[in-house]
């Protein structure tokens, strides 16, 4: 491809999705625990790099808050009044960037293969058309815009409202797949020659291809076949369409990759999660965000985690809960084990049924494994803390903090009012109320002493 340097990429997501019933902009609606929006990115920037800019309108603020941490260009589309309109408020910014061609992508069309998109601009480059767009042919033509052709050449886009057989001719099944390539300075004049008098009353980019063609230039619709990856998300019964598809895709990918899998067509695993050869998962599970699982670990069947790790020969037994916590090597959580964010277990720990972890350390081989929660606390190495130990580290208004040092054994129903420590290898009795520190290698109890008195019975 000729000077891909000054290629750039113009994303559309200023619309406000109206068929998702949302408040959310319809680019942020997820799939597979992501935004659609961060599956356009991840297709373009490897192609494009720094050369991306996205159009935003409705939900602006939203948009730019879920992507705050990346350095991207976007042009805001206060008013959103069609397509055609958001390309020519972006224009400007394409044309100070020294873009010779851009790619303009719809934001709502996340499956999009990169290697397609790659053939499709090499294509249309290599027939220096000024405007290129994907086709897709399909049974039911739906509410996309139709490819009208005259002779095998392309003529129009016309949308599926204005759509007239009067008109237009016989109803075609060749669709606009909302994916172009402009050459900057042939359609630069086509711009203001946009109207909105449609039954939308919008502007349409794609009455670039009508406007061009009147103009003797080149236009190709490069035929995409059926590639169903390739069909725009409107509605929610599109989003589970595309999610599912994509749910398929990554099952299989992770499969030949070696990751064992069982009942695969119950296991969802988001874009960004990372699996190690040999790792096994059984479905039904879910993984999202960043979620790591390496080699030798278990996920047992419905488990739900997101942005977390397990690691090398850690099990996570059914029905537990994972939300940015790390498991350590040969660890075992759950069954009912909830782990929340800074939940951290290190190297062969163990955590049972109803336990809950938030912002603590368990140190090495250490256990906790029948109802307790665990917050704010740091667990040092080979401690026992008995069935039904809380600590109570909110007093309302500030968290405090629990330390449990090396082999401490906390007994059954203790509560462990912090901020407080109990000290290396002390023991606390079953049923206490702890409110001061514990020092080293002592005995704690802390609770009503125990009466034993005659029964006394009527009669
Ligand atoms: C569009 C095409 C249609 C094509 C289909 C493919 C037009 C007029 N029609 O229809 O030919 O078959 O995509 O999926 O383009 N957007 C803005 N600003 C606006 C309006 C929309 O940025 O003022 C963005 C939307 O956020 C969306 C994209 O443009 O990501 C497409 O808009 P949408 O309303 O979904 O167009 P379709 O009706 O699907
Ligand atoms: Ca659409």
């Amino acid at each position: 491809m000729s000077s891909t340097n000054t290629i750039g990429a113009l994303v559309l997501a200023a619309g406000k999705g109206t068929r998702m019933h949302s408040d959310k902009p319809k680019v942020l609606q997820e799939l597979l625990g992501e935004p659609m929006l961060r599956y356009v990115f991840t297709a373009l920037d490897p192609i494009f790099g720094d050369g991306i800019w996205t159009v935003i309108g409705h939900g602006a603020d939203s948009i730019r808050t879920a992507f705050a941490d990346e350095d991207r260009h976007f042009v805001l589309q206060a008013e959103q009044l069609g397509t055609g309109h958001a390309l020519q408020v972006a224009w400007q910014s394409l044309i100070d960037a020294g873009i010779s061609r851009v790619l303009v992508v719809n934001g709502d069309t996340p499956l999009l293969p990169q290697a397609r998109l790659m053939a499709f601009m090499k294509e249309v480059v290599d027939r220096d058309a000024d405007v290129g767009f994907m086709t897709l042919t399909l049974a039911d033509p739906a509410s996309f815009g139709r490819v009208v052709r005259h002779n095998g050449e392309v003529a129009a886009i016309v949308e599926a409202k204005d759509f007239d057989e009067n008109l237009h001719g016989q109803e075609p099944n060749e669709i606009n797949a909302g994916i172009y390539l402009l050459k900057v300075e042939t359609v630069s004049p086509l711009l203001d020659k946009l109207q909105n008098t449609n039954k939308s009353g919008e502007y349409y980019i794609t009455d670039l291809v009508e406007l061009a063609v009147a103009r003797r230039m080149r236009v190709c619709g490069v035929d995409c076949g059926q590639d169903p990856h390739l069909l725009g998300i409107n509605n929610p019964a599109e989003l589970v369409r595309s999610e599912s598809l994509l749910r398929t895709n990554l099952v299989l990918e992770w499969l030949e990759q070696g990751v064992m899998i069982h009942a695969p067509e119950t296991v969802r695993i988001g874009p960004m999660v990372y699996l190690e050869p040999g790792a096994v998962l059984h479905g039904p599970c879910e993984l999202y965000g960043r979620s790591e699982v390496l080699r030798g670990a278990v996920v047992q069947s419905h488990v739900w985690m997101r942005d977390s790790v397990v690691a090398e020969g850690a099990e996570i037994r059914q029905f537990s809960h994972l939300e940015g916590a790390e498991v350590g090597q040969d660890c075992i959580a759950g069954p009912y084990a909830r782990l929340r964010p800074g939940a951290v277990m290190e190297r062969g720990s163990r955590v049972g049924n109803f336990v809950e972890m938030k912002k603590s350390v368990l140190g090495e081989k250490s256990k906790a494994n029948h109802f307790t929660y665990l917050g704010d606390t740091e667990v040092g190495e080979g401690v026992n803390i008995g069935a039904g130990t809380i600590t109570c580290n909110y007093d309302g208004v500030n968290k405090h903090r629990t330390v449990i040092e090396d082999g401490a054994f906390i007994g059954s129903n203790t509560a462990l009012v912090a901020p407080v420590t109990v000290g290396k290898g002390s023991l606390v009795g079953a049923g206490s109320v702890i409110t001061k520190d514990v020092p080293e290698n002592s005995l704690a109890v802390a609770r009503g002493t125990q009466r034993n008195l005659p029964r006394k019975r009527e009669s």
